[in-house]
């Protein structure tokens, strides 16, 4: 008899550098939730990445962990199927990107998109932290260290899994072939539009709808969101594209033909934007309501959130160190 094949393994994580949103959730969570069940899944409190760029508050990534970790089990990710790991707690990680480093060059660095473009968000210029700089060669040891086969993400962070491959690729040709080389599986949502529709949701544009964030809240912030700068009174003709109200209730209401011809309606002129946004905070209470009651049942109960992830921390410390020992052996690092 042969025996079962064991199930790919998923690496997925976030920066915990804030409470999680809803564009998080559309983004990525609610795709991890499905995923769960069919993959080994492995989720990285990515706190040593979120500290190259906070590494003067470090408090701040400390108090987060516990914030993120709270807004895992609240959606619904299961401590059951999924193995949470703090980053910081693995040395395996940073071993391997100190191995990985010698494998990349800086004009190659120099050229990722991503951290291009969050180079000059942050006008760091050639002032860059050389942490920041290499946390790709650092997510590459992440994805490494548990021999994920597929990472989901967004697109965003595809530069990151092509940095990864092509360390895999020069790593297994030189030394030996002990890396699995991953692949990205893109989500099909788009990162949701921030309230203000002046960019990405995020925390640090504060545009953002959290997921721990109270019903008053959620309905207050709606109030205040941008729509359809044309759409001045009701009768007016409104656009639906590029109103971020609408690119929430794309992601979110689950009745496909009465959005569909709500759209018309706007679009046609006679509908206003108050009752959109009256619908809009229906939808999203009827989303957040049992995420925030999970999360305040979590809360109360602290020592079982950190028990998780204590046990998963471990659990991902031993799969760490068999690739590591893999590692050290395919360079003949293994002297005693
Ligand atoms: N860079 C990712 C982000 O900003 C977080 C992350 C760190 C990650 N390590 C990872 C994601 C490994 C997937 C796999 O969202």
């Amino acid at each position: 008899m042969s025996m079962p094949t064991p199930r790919k393994r998923i690496l997925t994580g976030d920066r915990p550098t804030g409470p999680l949103h809803i564009g998080h959730l559309a983004g990525s969570l609610q795709n991890r939730v499905a995923l769960q069940h069919q993959y080994e899944t492995f989720v990285l409190l990515a706190d040593v990445q979120a500290l190259t760029d906070n590494f003067e508050r470090p408090q701040k990534i400390r108090d987060n962990v516990l914030e993120v970790m709270l807004d895992y089990l609240a959606v619904g990710l299961n401590p059951d199927v999924c193995t949470f790991v703090i980053q910081s707690q693995l040395p395996e990680i940073a071993e391997l990107t100190v191995l990985y480093l010698n494998l990349v060059t800086v004009s190659h660095l120099r050229q990722n998109p991503t951290v291009k473009s969050e180079i000059a968000q942050k006008g760091y210029g050639d002032a860059v932290p050389a942490g920041f700089f290499v946390y790709p060669v650092s997510q590459a040891a992440d994805i490494t260290a548990f021999g994920a086969h597929l990472v989901p993400v967004g697109e965003d962070q595809l530069p990151m899994i092509e940095q990864t491959r092509e360390i895999v690729r020069r790593f297994n040709h030189l030394y030996a072939p002990v890396l699995t080389a991953p692949q990205a599986l893109v989500g099909q949502a788009a990162r949701l539009p921030g309230l203000d529709n002046a960019g990405k949701m995020s925390k640090s544009l504060n545009n953002a709808i959290f997921l721990s964030d109270s019903a008053d809240t959620v309905a207050r912030k709606v109030k205040g969101m941008y729509t359809d700068p044309g759409h001045l009174r009701a009768e007016d003709p409104g656009q639906v594209d590029g109103n971020p109200v609408f690119a929430y209730l794309d992601a979110f209401d689950p009745d496909r033909s009465g959005l569909e011809a709500m759209k018309d309606h706007y679009r046609q002129g006679g509908l206003g934007d108050v009752k959109v946004k009256r619908h809009l905070t229906d939808v999203l209470e009827a989303t957040l309501a049992p995420i925030r009651e999970r999360r305040t049942d979590f809360a109360r109960n602290t020592d079982s959130v950190q028990e998780i992830v204590r046990t998963g921390t471990l659990r991902g410390r031993e799969v760490a160190a068999e690739t590591i020992q893999a590692v050290r052996q395919a360079m003949g690092l293994d002297y005693f």
